[in-house]
């Protein structure tokens, strides 16, 4: 969703403010603006689009000041436009907002009842408004916070910046993350430590319902109108602008790091000399855990579906998954002894948060599979599995689906061993299987040449394309619709191989692609059924599969690709990969804009 950041400094912010921005512009990109005080009075520049436009502003009308505010912003309330750019502000204050606030409409009648003018569509504009009011009540900017906190409904995080005040900055946080950042007489607060990175390492995460005053040498961090101290870490995170290398985007730059990031969390999680698997210390007994639900959103919500078989075929253990979003406001019962795992990338995507939360309240124990390690579902877990996939910044999930599938394989032995359901001997073929895959998927990327050219002659120029999978490919058909449909805007459909004939065959002609994902497992003779059967009515088919998959069945198929020959327990991990190369480079044949997809954004904290 949307990125924020405030610096009170020493010296002009405007051009560190725009560089944070960068950094957190995968967030959202759909407008952006700064604020500074200039002589004690709030000045903004704000541009509609991409962060470019904004720089584009500041350098044909530049903003002094050394003290200020910045946005990019992901449109909730109000299109994205000028008008509706952040900072949104009144003479007396200036907010900066990522969330909802969703009591606004009715904080909006009581302000505007009291003769108040509104000049945006933003739910932010409150904010302003109902500080500004508290303000003209001769209340300082610190009571002015603490009583609009206990105004404001729905998650948010919210810099303010106050005329005529260059020695404060505050912020507030309740359900979105925001983080502090401590330099030498100069303080910083962002969305996260990667914003911060630039500036210093030195970071502390605020709670939910923190609101935090800034000072030039420190700050105080409030709970209503308790004072509270949140501890100061160091951040492991580079302040280098994150690169794309000697790729042409962040995507393809993050499908070609899988087989080092997979490498890295392998390290994790799996001794290659005794081929076995570790996982960390867990508050928990395998062999009593009633029933494993886990909960995700998007691509994360695909790995638990891949999950799902691995926990039933190796521990044996009864798996229920949900969409994040349909679970948490569902609440069906769950069992005494019952594990909830949730998988998240950003680890603050609000869904999944909110579903872990009630998981919870059910007194489940709480495991999360995340990227990030300060994040909100990081912090509310019991364990944390982390991915080792370094940040991603294409808004398209690439290696952190596959470094949480690794995660996600691993805990499922680890819990199959536990539970006496798999034998040692097969816990050394999986795990050598998991050492064998960054080579394997360097292989597949070698083979880049031949999925461009299925992009460019079979995929590209279609309007709707099919993906069919059985079994642990079938989540990878769905993934491989979701990444075409995100980057390509080309509509795409996954469906479990079996499914075709009780409808979607209908949709079978000339001008539909079917990709079909087959690797020779176990069950690759049904889906070779489901082949013909599209086949027989004249669909284009992809095939996905092996050499021996490519033996049978290529002959019949417009194109195919034999991928190298795998354990079919890890093929969802490579075969992602070959899906993940087709939609990017369909995408790239169609021209579309490839890490920064139309109205998506990299993290969601909005319902
Ligand atoms: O940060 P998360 O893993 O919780 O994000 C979940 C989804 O929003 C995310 O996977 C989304 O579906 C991606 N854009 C897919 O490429």
């Amino acid at each position: 969703m949307c990125g924020i950041i405030g610096i009170l400094g020493k010296a002009p912010v405007t051009p560190l403010l725009v560089e944070a921005l960068k950094r957190l512009e995968y967030r959202g990109y759909d407008s952006a603006g700064v604020a500074t005080l200039v002589n004690g009075h709030i000045e903004r520049r704000r541009a509609e689009g991409k962060l470019v436009n904004l720089e584009a502003r500041v350098a044909r009308e530049p903003l002094p000041g050394i003290i200020g505010i910045g946005h990019t912003r992901w449109a909730t309330h109000g299109k994205p436009s000028e008008r509706n750019a952040h900072p949104i502000a009144t003479d007396r204050v200036a907010i900066v907002h990522n969330g909802i606030i969703e009591n606004f409409q009715e904080l909006k009648d009581e302000l505007v009842a009291e003769g108040r003018k509104f000049e945006s569509d933003t739910d932010t504009e409150v904010v302003a408004q109902l500080l500004t009011s508290y303000l003209e009540l001769q209340m300082s900017p610190e009571e002015a916070m603490g009583k609009a906190m206990g105004r404001l409904r729905g998650a948010f995080a919210l810099v303010a910046l106050f005329s005529g005040r260059h020695d404060i900055l505050m912020g507030a946080r309740r359900g979105s993350s925001l983080a502090v950042g401590y330099g030498e007489g100069e303080m910083y607060i962002g969305t996260d430590a990667l914003a911060l990175a630039p500036f210093t390492s030195r970071v502390s995460y605020l709670e939910d319902n923190d609101w935090v005053v800034l000072k030039a040498d420190g700050c105080s961090v409030y709970q209503g109108t308790q004072k509270v101290e949140r501890p100061i870490k160091k951040s492991g995170l580079s302040g280098d602008l994150m690169g794309k290398g000697n790729h042409q985007h962040f995507m393809l730059k993050e499908i070609h790091e899988q087989p080092a990031v997979i490498g890295d969390t392998l390290h994790s999680y799996l001794d290659p000399a005794t081929r076995s698997v570790r996982l960390p210390s867990m508050p928990l007994d395998w062999t009593k855990v009633s029933r494993v639900t886990m909960t995700a959103c998007g691509t994360a919500f695909y790995a638990c579906m891949v999950a799902k078989y691995w926990f039933e075929k190796l521990a044996r253990l009864p798996v229920e998954i949900e969409v994040a979003s349909e679970f948490r406001y569902r609440e069906p019962p769950l069992p005494e002894g019952g594990v909830c795992i949730a998988v998240s990338q950003s680890g603050e995507t609000v869904d999944t948060l909110e579903a872990l939360r009630y998981a919870q309240s059910q007194k489940q124990t709480l495991l999360s599979v995340v990227n990030v390690p300060e994040s909100a579902i990081a912090r509310l877990s019991n364990v944390v599995l982390m991915t080792r996939a370094g940040p991603e910044i294409g808004v398209a999930s690439t290696k952190a689906f596959t470094t949480q599938l690794v995660v996600l394989l691993a805990t499922a032995i680890g819990a199959g061993r536990a539970r006496g359901t798999l034998s040692r001997q097969e816990e050394e073929r999986l795990a050598l299987a998991m050492i064998e895959l960054p080579a394997r998927i360097n292989e597949t990327l070698n083979m880049e040449e031949d999925y461009r050219r299925i992009a460019e002659n079979t995929l590209a120029g279609a309007r709707d394309v099919l993906y069919l999978g059985r079994g642990l490919s079938f989540p990878v058909a769905l993934e491989g619709a979701l990444k075409l449909k995100e980057l390509s805007y080309i509509h795409a459909e996954g469906y479990a191989g079996g499914e075709m004939k009780h409808g979607p065959i209908a949709l079978i002609d000339d001008a539909v692609p079917v990709v079909v994902v087959a690797p020779t497992d176990p069950i690759f003779d049904k889906i070779a059924s489901n082949f013909e059967q599209v086949r027989a009515r004249g669909g284009r088919l992809v095939l996905l599969s092996d050499a021996r998959g490519v033996a049978r069945l290529g002959a019949k198929a417009e194109m195919s690709i034999a991928l190298p020959d795998v354990d079919p327990v890890v093929s969802p991990i490579l075969y992602t990969v070959a899906v993940q190369l087709l939609a990017y480079y369909t995408a790239l044949a169609k021209g579309t804009d490839i890490d920064q997809p139309r109205n998506l954004a990299k993290s969601v904290t909005v319902e």
